[in-house]
């Protein structure tokens, strides 16, 4: 790939091995000259294992680490009644109520920005760059410019395949997704009217700190690496499970039942009620190893020569991961069965692989916690409230779902 040995490792096992337990080697980053150029390098997910990303993680540490997390449940419990609110007045617009609901946390929890409808300009603003990232990291022009980088200089006679324009497009759009949510995070704290979140702590507590351009920066492409991490990513895993609820209504009947039994009628579910409820859990594992939503992981670089079992890896291999549809661990891996990972007495067995779906080692997805309590909550609001089931045709017949998944980084 772009002139480099590739690896992709199909086994849990070796992935653990190379990924976790060789972390030290295996977590620098493939780098494409043309993200320099589209200013996209200024996402974690892209900086190689150096002071700048060291910077970035500690502030994703600070901000969205298991006992960090907690202090958003309030801003998530509000979203999903926002949610459910939506759900009730206009079903047939789900998609982009879980558009919106991913965009309205994750605009809360990094900038401490309160948006409600998905016309508000700063939702519509992380839509856009959320596509615009997913559809041009490896996009023909960017991987045209990865080949050839000499093409960004060339005079503007040379034909270049419209590479010059398409960069300089993502590069301003980038500059705006990353300055506009941020400039309202400082005008907030001057004003003193900020909540709890990720760009207002780091600007308070870092008080010294924050004076010097390469931390300002640093917190500026964090902050951005995870409003737009999040909101595909959660909405593409809960759009998925809305698909398989459709398709597997004794599935639904079952959770449904075991939330009724377990937390009545009279209220939503929290995330206190979490350990009574391992079905949604044994779901929710289903769902992300079902349809993995960053399926190919990004991809990871070893940053000095390896040997795993006979086989020489060289420096600087990016190596990828297919796990969830080993046959000798899931039996018929294409089949939507939540029951893998429950006892048979229901309770939760140790199967926590569905885990890898958050990537492994130092780069492993800082979000994660968050994401997985707003998955957990949204499921289990939504099976409170609502059926889910196929629409029917003119004479009260199923129309038949048929997904249509996306090509992109995610699915
Ligand atoms: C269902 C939701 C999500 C999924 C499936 C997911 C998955 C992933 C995966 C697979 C990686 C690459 C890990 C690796 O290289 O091994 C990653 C990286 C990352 N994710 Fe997430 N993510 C989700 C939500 C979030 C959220 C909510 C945030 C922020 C609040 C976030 C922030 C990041 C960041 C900053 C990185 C780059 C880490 C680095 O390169 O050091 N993600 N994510």
């Amino acid at each position: 790939m772009f002139g480099q040995d590739a690896m992709i490792i199909g086994s849990e096992s070796v992935a653990k091995s190379l990924l976790d337990k060789r972390s030290t080697t295996f977590s620098g980053r493939l780098s494409l000259n043309a993200h320099s150029e589209t200013g996209l390098d200024c996402n974690t997910g892209f900086i190689g294992c150096n002071d700048t990303w060291r910077l970035h993680r500690r502030m994703h540490h600070d901000a969205f680490r298991r006992e960090a997390v907690p202090r958003y449940h309030s801003s998530q419990m509000r979203r999903v009644h926002i949610l459910m609110d939506n759900l009730l007045e206009r079903p047939e617009l789900f998609e982009e109520h879980l558009q919106t609901f991913s965009a309205s946390i994750i605009l809360s929890v990094v900038y401490g920005y309160e948006a409600t409808s998905s016309t508000n300009p700063l939702i519509s603003l992380v839509e856009r760059v959320d596509k615009l990232v997913i559809e041009n990291i490896v996009s023909f022009e960017v991987v045209v410019a990865a080949i050839f980088p000499f093409l960004l200089k060339a005079p503007t006679w040379i034909p270049d395949f419209g590479v010059k324009k398409k960069i300089s497009c993502i590069r301003a759009r980038v500059y705006e997704a990353a300055e506009a949510p941020f400039k309202y995070a400082q005008d907030a704290l001057m004003q003193g009217t900020v909540g709890i979140s990720m760009v207002s702590d780091v600007l308070k507590n870092w008080e010294d700190k924050i004076k010097s351009t390469n931390v300002e920066d640093a917190l500026k492409g964090a902050a951005f690496t995870a409003y737009t991490a999040d909101a595909e990513t959660t909405t593409s895993v809960l759009l998925t499970f809305m698909y398989l609820m459709a398709v597997h209504p004794n599935v639904q009947k079952r959770m449904q039942d075991q939330l009724e039994a377990t937390i009545g009628t009279t209220r939503m579910p929290a995330l206190e009620d979490r350990q009574s409820l391992p079905l949604v859990d044994a779901v929710l594992g289903e769902t992300i190893r079902w349809s993995p939503v960053v399926p190919f992981n990004i991809p990871h670089r070893v940053t000095a020569d390896e040997v795993y079992e006979g086989f020489f890896i060289p420096k600087g291999s990016p190596h990828y991961r297919e796990i969830f549809y080993d046959p000798t661990k899931y039996v018929n891996p294409e089949h939507f069965d939540p029951d893998r990972f429950l006892h048979s007495d229901g309770t939760l067995n140790d199967d926590t692989s569905c885990n890898m779906i958050f990537g492994f080692g130092r780069r492993v997805c800082p979000g994660r916690y968050l994401a997985d309590n707003s998955i957990w909550l949204v499921m289990t609001s939504i099976l409170s409230m609502f059926n889910i089931s196929k629409a029917e045709g003119e004479y009260g017949e199923d129309i038949e779902v048929a997904p249509q998944w996306v090509s992109g980084v995610t699915t």
